[in-house]
């Protein structure tokens, strides 16, 4: 039998006034003590370190269980942090600073000298956001430092969405969780590479590459553009991706039941396929958008919402409950192939593509 450490981490809401000023205080005398602290923001909850003290952004690596290989995002809450941050600060950055921030769009830009190796993964770039979490740019501004701050999970995780997802896999390796709510946009940000000469995207979120062009024209990703199912993807250009930005290696965001992405005209063919796993349906939970299933004895069925913001917001929460549930196969129905869907789909292929082709033994 495995005994779970005990979890030490403080938990503070933030659903008053009075909560929200001392959870304020609290966060911003751990951070300034170089301590970590998990924090809402908008797309998912962040794990943040003072990022322009090593020894605190070594800790991240630590609770985390992150490669070292992997850079890390600052967080900034003015324009004057994010420009003091990076080596140029070009017209570009300005334009989709105007146009996205703060929200879920990282800039990746060349790194100024102020930036720790650690932060970069010793590149010579680093990714820039302004999040659009009232507390945690509150945060910000009261530390007066840049934060750094992955995804407040063990990597190759499914992101945490709310303060309990946090608990349940840091718990007990981080001193102070603080509860802002379940998070908005529920998966990670856009990170568009801004340091070439013309702009890559390197992770697609619910900023769209569509929303991008207007504001700066030019932005490689057509093989996304045409291909929006990004399953559909070329193996090599998935490859040269990932060198650019770890986190899109295909191991990642991963739920610890399988997970399949697929489609089923009816219930019948859908309960053929679970039989051809040679899973029981009990073991099998179902996240569908358009055919729902009827099928005795599921482990569970979730009714997903057919817009993509939404289905956003939920899927996290979603994936992380059926492994609370102990799902042993998750059967997610294919999203539409549409831009507006690009972000979900890449989400699920690397959620599905992190495993071993499924089969009971
Ligand atoms: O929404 C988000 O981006 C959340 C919240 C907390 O802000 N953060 C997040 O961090 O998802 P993380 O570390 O889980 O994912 C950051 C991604 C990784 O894929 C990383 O490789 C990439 O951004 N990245 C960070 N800095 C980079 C850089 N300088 N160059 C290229 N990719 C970078
Ligand atoms: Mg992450």
């Amino acid at each position: 039998m495995t005994v779970r450490p005990a979890r030490k981490a403080e938990v503070l809401a933030t659903h008053t006034t009075a909560l929200f000023a001392a959870a304020l205080a609290r966060a911003v005398t751990l951070l300034q003590a170089g301590e970590v602290v998990a924090l809402p923001t908008e797309t998912v909850y962040g794990l943040a370190a003072n990022a322009l003290d090593a020894r605190a952004v070594r800790r991240i690596f630590e609770a985390k269980g992150r490669p070292a290989h992997n850079p890390i995002i600052v967080h900034v809450a003015s324009l004057n942090l994010a420009q003091r941050c990076v080596r140029h600060w070009p017209e570009q950055a300005a334009r989709l600073a105007a146009a996205f921030w703060p929200g879920p769009l990282t800039l990746v830009l060349p790194r100024a000298d102020i930036i720790p190796d650690i932060v970069a993964a010793g590149g010579s770039t680093v990714g820039v956001r302004w999040p659009n979490h009232p507390f945690t740019r509150a945060v910000i501004r009261d530390c007066g430092f840049p934060l750094a701050a992955p995804s407040a999970n063990r990597s190759f995780e499914v992101s945490p969405t709310t303060a309990e997802h946090v608990l349940q896999t840091l718990g007990d390796r981080i001193p102070l969780v603080i509860d802002g709510g379940p998070t908005s946009v529920g998966i990670e940000s856009t990170v568009l590479d801004l340091s070439l000469p013309t702009p890559q995207l390197l992770r697609p979120g619910m900023v769209s590459l569509a929303a991008i062009r207007t504001i700066c024209g030019d932005c490689a990703g057509p093989e996304l553009d045409s291909a929006p199912n990004v399953a559909n993807l070329p193996r090599q250009s998935q490859n040269q991706q990932a060198l650019r930005s770890p986190g899109l290696l295909s191991r990642h965001y991963a739920p610890r039941a399988n997970l399949i992405v697929c489609s089923w005209p009816d219930s019948p063919a859908l309960k053929s396929q679970i039989t051809n796993l040679r899973f029981e349906v009990q073991e099998v939970h179902v996240l569908a958008h358009t055919v729902l299933p009827s099928i005795p004895g599921l482990g569970r069925v979730c009714v997903m919402p057919r817009d993509p913001a939404l289905y956003a917001r939920g899927l996290y929460a979603e994936l992380h409950r059926c492994d609370e549930m102990g799902a042993r196969l998750i059967l997610v129905e294919t999203p539409p192939p549409t831009a507006d869907w690009l972000a979900i789909a890449d989400r699920l292929r690397r959620a599905a593509h992190s495993q071993e082709p499924p089969k009971n033994p």
